[in-house]
């Protein structure tokens, strides 16, 4: 499973590409806003942490001016993924921009249907927001198989890209369910290190080593 950051903050992304385990960022208009800087400014610098695909969402609502912001943002690296909503003018915009051979991740899915119709206009990412999905007692989880088993049954090269993750169980239930990428909030990715048990154990080997004596340099 490739993990994608899901954050404007390059600080936070620098942290996480040091780690070496980075596959990619994603941004919405509320993470740029966030962020606090000019779109143009910080998509460029983000783009210059990491190698894999770097989210950027177009804000037009109609097909061609879709295409034009897209473009548009698609000069700013080689590495532009452009997020696009799930409505019948982003899977417009989507199937001419990826004819262009661009990639282009389709954001705000909440249905199986939704998914399906991106695959068949050549998405290279489907978004899914699970979070937002269970906000509602929905089980986003659910959403995720259900793709998975259509994509699987025709196919389709989409990759299904977990969005609006919350949780490390969240993180661990995509990956369970096939996704192919979990976008992660910063703070989320972090914490899939921890383990009670494993600072325990740490804590007792460092005790035990230390009555040794010894040094290994
Ligand atoms: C990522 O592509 C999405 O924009 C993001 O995961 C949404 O997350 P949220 O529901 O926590 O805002």
């Amino acid at each position: 499973m490739k993990f994608f950051v899901d954050t404007a903050d390059v600080t936070e992304i620098r942290e996480m590409a040091e780690t070496g385990l980075l596959d990619g960022v994603t941004t919405n208009p509320s993470l740029i806003l966030k962020s606090g800087r000019d779109v143009r400014e910080v998509i460029t610098e983000i783009c210059g942490l990491t190698d894999g695909p770097v989210s950027a969402e177009v804000v037009a609502l109609e097909a061609s001016a879709m295409i034009a912001e897209g473009r548009e943002l698609a000069k700013i690296a080689r590495n532009i993924a452009i997020k696009l909503p799930m409505t019948w003018d982003g899977l417009k915009a989507c199937k001419t921009l990826t004819g262009e051979g661009h990639m282009v991740n389709v954001t705000l899915c909440f249905s199986a249907n939704q998914a399906l119709l991106a695959a068949k206009a050549g998405a290279t990412f489907i978004s899914p927001f699970i979070g937002r999905l269970d906000d509602l007692g929905v089980d986003g989880m659910e959403l995720i198989a259900e793709i998975r088993a259509i994509y699987d049954n025709y196919d389709f090269e989409t990759e299904i890209l977990a969005a609006s993750i919350r949780s490390a169980d969240h993180v661990k239930q995509s990956a369970i369910a096939g996704a192919d990428v979990a976008t992660v909030p910063p703070a989320v990715l972090k914490s899939l290190v921890n383990h009670a048990l494993t600072d325990k154990g740490l804590q007792q080997f460092m005790d035990d080593w230390a009555k040794t004596g010894q040094k290994i340099l």
